[in-house]
């Protein structure tokens, strides 16, 4: 079997003509212009690239898509009052930390990061980080959902995947993917209806035993750990769905969490990198923006 492949960039741009259209709708109706700053410390040149593209996505959608460049020698005190100045901007909808932060000793005075992302007020948070939002998440009715596994979740309903009643085994359980990812497959109803929702969820992780095992149970393998080609084809179950989340630079080359040439004669659909779940996280994140504004008009 050759796997369908999930075309992630051509569903990207399908959400933000959509996006695009709300806006313009929200603003022909007497709405303010919405408007996402990034916040970007240090220099590090693969989170300007990422910004980069955030603003022109932004831009292109008809968001204002502000950058605020820090030095990487910016206190916690500093940044801090920074996100304190941008929650009280009723120009600004969303507020956007760009991670990682520069670490201590390199060039960076060290940061404690949870106390920063804590700081953005919640109804600020495109990014879906805050306990707020990731409590609300939780409770299953969430306001702003992180935009990666949101993402996924539309990536399947996009191309009528539905998990209701398989089991989807997500490996990594990080604050930002692994968790809620688990979570919202695992509810009552999604972002996106039942069909994608009710999955049964395992998450496994670096320290789950026979991991290989656990994966060829998979019907639906969502690698999110950020290892290069950890996954191989002898985990992953004849007719499987495939959802690479990993972005790994090996080389010149961006490489995902799966081994992907071996992966696609196994799985019915996968996604590749680059190009399948990455465009789709700018796509949620602007989704979020757009909600940010509105949810500031009531
Ligand atoms: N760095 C890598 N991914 C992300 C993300 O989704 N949000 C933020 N703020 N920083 C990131």
């Amino acid at each position: 079997m050759s796997a369908k492949i999930l075309d992630g960039k051509q569903i990207g741009l399908e959400i933000r003509q959509d996006v695009a259209a709300q806006v313009a709708e929200f603003v022909a109706g007497g709405g303010p212009k919405p408007c996402l700053t990034a916040v970007l410390v240090g220099e590090d040149p693969a989170s300007q690239v990422y910004v980069r593209n955030k603003s022109r996505a932004c831009e292109k959608a008809g968001i204002d898509g502000r950058t605020l460049r820090l030095p990487a020698e910016t206190t916690q005190a500093e940044l801090v009052e920074v996100i304190e100045s941008l929650n009280q901007d009723p120009a600004v909808h969303g507020i956007l930390v760009q991670l990682p932060l520069p670490k201590k000793g390199n060039g960076g005075s060290g940061f404690d990061e949870r106390a920063i992302l804590d700081t953005v007020d919640p109804m600020k948070d495109v990014d879906a980080f805050s306990p707020v939002n990731v409590g609300l998440l939780m409770q299953g009715r969430p306001r702003f959902l992180p935009c990666t596994p949101h993402g996924i979740v539309q990536l399947l309903h996009r191309t009528g995947l539905s998990v209701a009643g398989k089991h989807v085994v997500v490996v990594g359980r990080s604050d930002i993917v692994g968790k809620p990812m688990a979570m919202m497959l695992a509810q009552r109803t999604g972002s996106c209806g039942e069909d994608v929702a009710n999955a049964t969820v395992t998450i496994a992780h670096s320290r789950t035993a026979n991991l290989a095992e656990v994966c060829q149970t998979a019907d639906v393998l969502i690698a999110a750990v950020g290892v290069p080609e950890m996954i191989t084809a002898d985990m992953i179950a004849n007719g499987a769905v495939v959802i690479d989340v990993g972005i790994n630079r090996v080389g010149d080359k961006l490489v995902g969490d799966v081994a992907f040439d071996a992966a696609k004669d196994k799985a019915s659909a996968i996604t590749p990198v680059p190009g399948g779940v990455g465009p789709l996280t700018i796509a949620m994140l602007l989704h979020n923006t757009l909600m940010a504004a509105k949810l500031q008009q009531q």
